[in-house]
């Protein structure tokens, strides 16, 4: 039967993949994306999808904050929304740490009208797309899902306040929603202030890029459509109620990613700086949850890590006006020179 799943965040990285998963793989469902377009939403994101005949007419797109509740609620009774998936929010680390109250107002705020019209419409499932930071650092093994929630950055603890909105909703009035808590991922389309885009599109350019310390810090690295294909699977499998670990066992220090990344565009090593960490003690040595509860609902990750970097590479070399069009904005080239200014002085 036909579903319509409302993707919020839907113009950003994660989000717009996740519309593409669903047009490939659902091929019955419609996809509305409700997209604030901050800084890291962009309308050329979604274009491919929105210009392509074969699925120009299964997607729609509505502009707006999902703390709005007047357009929250308007949008889903307009197009007789089935399921909610949550991708909007502030996400980036380094920003939460200059400007949190942002973060505040869409991460936790934000959460709570979803959960809100999910109950006032009775949708069949909401589920909110979290993070593997909400656990904090760990320096052996692996967080489980009943690891205790120990975020250490404005942005971490956002995201954890957003999930025990979800965890008190469910409680307290019986909302069908449910939680993922995923990994680092990687891919096309990703915002050039994340690692891998960020040093991707500096080093094209022959630029230095900022490694935080000595570069040791460990993160597990997710293809993002695997993560996509997590989520789907917890969205129709899952247990209300519950959250499910995402994670491919990729782990990698940022020393190795940067290797890795200078290899595939055949850059030299001089491009590298060690600048003092900005993080400071904010700054999580490493992240890696077990995934063994979503494996068990038959999923697993479906993609090689050397093959993804490389296409991911190949993506951001091939597709040079998507993000040009980004890093030629003033508020990109602000950010930039506010956060690095002091450690890159002359190659910023
Ligand atoms: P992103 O920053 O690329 O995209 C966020 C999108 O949300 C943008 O399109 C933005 O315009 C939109 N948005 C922001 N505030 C909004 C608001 N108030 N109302 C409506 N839309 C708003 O982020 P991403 O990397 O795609 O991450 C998506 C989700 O996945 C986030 O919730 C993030 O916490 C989570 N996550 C990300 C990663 C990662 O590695 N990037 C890993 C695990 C979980
Ligand atoms: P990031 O992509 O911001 O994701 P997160 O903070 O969610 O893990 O950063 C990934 C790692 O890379 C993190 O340990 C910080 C480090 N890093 C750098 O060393 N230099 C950079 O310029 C950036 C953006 C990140």
């Amino acid at each position: 039967m036909s579903k319509t799943v409302l993707v919020t965040g839907g113009a950003g990285f994660i989000g717009s993949n996740y519309c593409r998963y669903i047009l490939q793989n659902r091929p019955d469902d419609r996809v509305v994306i409700l997209d604030a377009l901050t800084y890291a939403g962009n309308l050329s994101t979604i274009a491919d999808m929105q210009s392509n005949p074969a699925t120009a007419g299964r997607i729609k797109f509505y502009p707006g904050k999902i703390q709005d509740e007047v357009v929250v609620n308007g949008v889903i009774e307009a197009e007789k929304v089935d399921y909610i998936v949550n991708f909007a929010a502030e996400s980036h680390n380094d920003k939460s740490i200059l400007e949190p109250g942002s973060f505040i107002q869409t991460d936790v705020y934000g959460v709570f009208v979803l959960l809100d019209a999910t109950k006032r419409h009775n949708l069949e499932r909401m589920l909110h797309v979290s993070t593997d930071e909400v656990y904090g650092t760990i320096d052996n093994g692996q967080f489980t899902e009943n690891s205790p929630i120990e975020p250490n950055t404005p942005y971490s603890a956002s995201k954890a306040g957003g999930e025990m909105q979800v965890r008190a909703h469910v409680i307290t009035y019986g909302t069908p929603a449910l939680t993922t808590r995923c990994g680092n991922n990687y891919g096309a389309y990703q915002y050039p202030e994340k690692l891998i885009p960020f040093f991707v599109t500096r080093l094209m350019d022959d630029k230095k890029v900022p490694l935080y310390g000595a570069g040791n810090q460990v993160r597990d690295w997710v293809y993002v459509f695997d993560h996509c294909a997590g989520i789907d699977r917890v969205l129709h499998d899952g247990k209300i109620g519950e959250a499910y670990n995402i994670g491919s066992e990729g782990e990698r220090t940022n020393l190795e990613i940067t290797h890795a990344l200078l290899r595939l565009l055949g850059k030299p090593e001089s491009l590298v700086k060690h600048i003092p960490d900005p993080r400071g003690g904010a700054h999580d040595k490493r992240y890696s949850v077990n995934a063994d509860k979503l494996r068990a609902l038959g999923w697993k990750p479906a993609h090689n890590f050397e093959e993804t970097l490389e296409q991911t590479v190949r993506w951001y070399v091939d597709n040079q006006s998507w993000w040009r069009e980004i890093t030629a904005k003033p508020d990109y080239q602000a950010f930039i020179a506010r956060f690095y200014g002091k450690y890159l002085g002359e190659d910023l």
